[in-house]
């Protein structure tokens, strides 16, 4: 018997990408619809660089369409052409600085390309969904470890946030509103790292937002110095704490969810944490990256960022006991990998 067909938008990302790779690896058959808003493909190429390799990583077809989101006549077209089981649905705008200055952009394309994508898959009769949300709908923490149960959109502060706290409502009001509905909500604490092999990674456009590529372009000297962002935070070094998780341990995640929700029985609308329950500060990373690579790196301590929080990091005892995830890998692999992908790519996926 085949092993059920997977649609997977903004399956060229970073996340998706990985998650590809993990479904490839597991047997799934892959179809993957992405407008290349935030991923390479080189001129003339079949297929995005990252899916490119994920094919060579696993001897596997890819079925990559060019497709946005947001245009139901090409979805349309996807879900006529293809038997499609479940969605994983990754594909987004996701940086918060930019969705301050282009706040419509993000909700057009987060939002209403997600209730695009949900009303093609109900006229298809697809009713499976594994969703990429986030912590960050969390808003400010009431209390530590955040788990599924603390509230949600409170202290949502920027445009981002609140297109994936949006979304998360949209999908109940779906699940409330038809029995047939399983939608599984993911959220994700801090994904950094890259694959093992140094192959396929995190391959920002511009000077990085995030911390991890952003240490990893200090490492290679692309960038002269770190910043700290806030040095009187109250954790056990002054600089803020998050809950990091290795893009591999987020990707087994995605799959152990996606057996759980393809279960006949499995209905309702769920969320999860997935991250590891440790909280590591900015200069443990920087500790952890610094061993990784052999040297020293050069930073500076500089003041605090507005809407930035001490600490957040997951209770992930749900995931365990839901669908028998948790992550395997530490701050240590986390480093070592992203610094693998940095070398091997100093460019990321562009070719100069
Ligand atoms: N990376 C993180 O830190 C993080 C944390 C929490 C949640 N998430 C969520 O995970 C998902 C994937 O994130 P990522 O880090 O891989 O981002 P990414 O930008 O690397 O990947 C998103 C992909 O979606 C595509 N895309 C965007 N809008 C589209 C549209 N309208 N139609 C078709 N394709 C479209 C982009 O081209 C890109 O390839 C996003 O939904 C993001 O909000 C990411």
């Amino acid at each position: 018997m085949s092993l059920p067909v997977i649609l997977v938008t903004g399956g060229a990302g970073y996340v998706g990408s990985h998650t590809v790779l993990e479904l490839l690896n597991n047997n799934y058959t892959v179809v993957v619809v992405d407008n290349l808003v935030n991923a390479h493909k080189d001129k003339g190429a079949d297929l995005p660089e990252a899916l490119r390799r994920v094919e060579r990583m696993t001897g596997r077809t890819v079925y990559f369409h060019s497709v946005d989101i947001q245009n139901k006549e090409e979805l349309t077209r996807i879900f006529n052409h293809y038997k499609i089981d479940c969605v994983m649905h990754f594909a987004a705008l996701k940086a918060v600085g930019e969705s301050c200055q282009i706040p419509l952009t993000y909700y057009q394309n987060n939002i209403t390309g997600s209730s695009v994508l949900l009303e093609v898959m109900k006229n298809h009769g697809v009713y499976k969904l594994v969703y990429s949300s986030s912590a960050t709908v969390y808003g400010i923490p009431q209390y530590l470890p955040l788990d599924e149960k603390h509230p949600t959109g409170q202290g949502c502060t920027n445009p981002y946030g609140k297109s994936k706290y949006f979304v998360e409502e949209i999908m109940k009001d779906l699940c409330s509103s038809d029995p047939l509905w399983a939608i599984i909500s993911l959220r994700y604490f801090n994904p950094v790292g890259a694959h093992e092999s140094g192959e396929i990674g995190e391959d920002p456009l511009g000077i990085p937002n995030n911390l991890m590529p952003f240490i990893a372009q200090v490492a290679s000297g692309k960038l002269p110095r770190l910043q700290i962002f806030g040095s009187d935070y109250n954790t056990h070094d002054g600089t803020g704490v998050r809950d990091y998780i290795h893009i591999s341990d987020l990707s087994a995640g995605h799959v152990s969810s996606l057996k759980c929700i393809l279960k006949p029985d499995y209905t309702g609308f769920m969320a999860f944490n997935l991250g590891t329950g440790k909280g590591y500060s900015v200069l443990d990373v920087l500790k952890s990256f610094e061993k990784a690579c052999g040297k020293k790196l050069p930073y500076d301590l500089v003041p605090r960022r507005p809407g930035d929080i001490d600490s957040s990091y997951a209770d992930a005892t749900l995931s365990k006991k839901t669908f028998n995830w948790t992550a395997t890998k530490g701050i240590d692999d986390m480093c070592q990998d992203t610094w693998l992908w940095q070398q091997k790519n100093p460019n990321g996926f562009k070719s100069q």
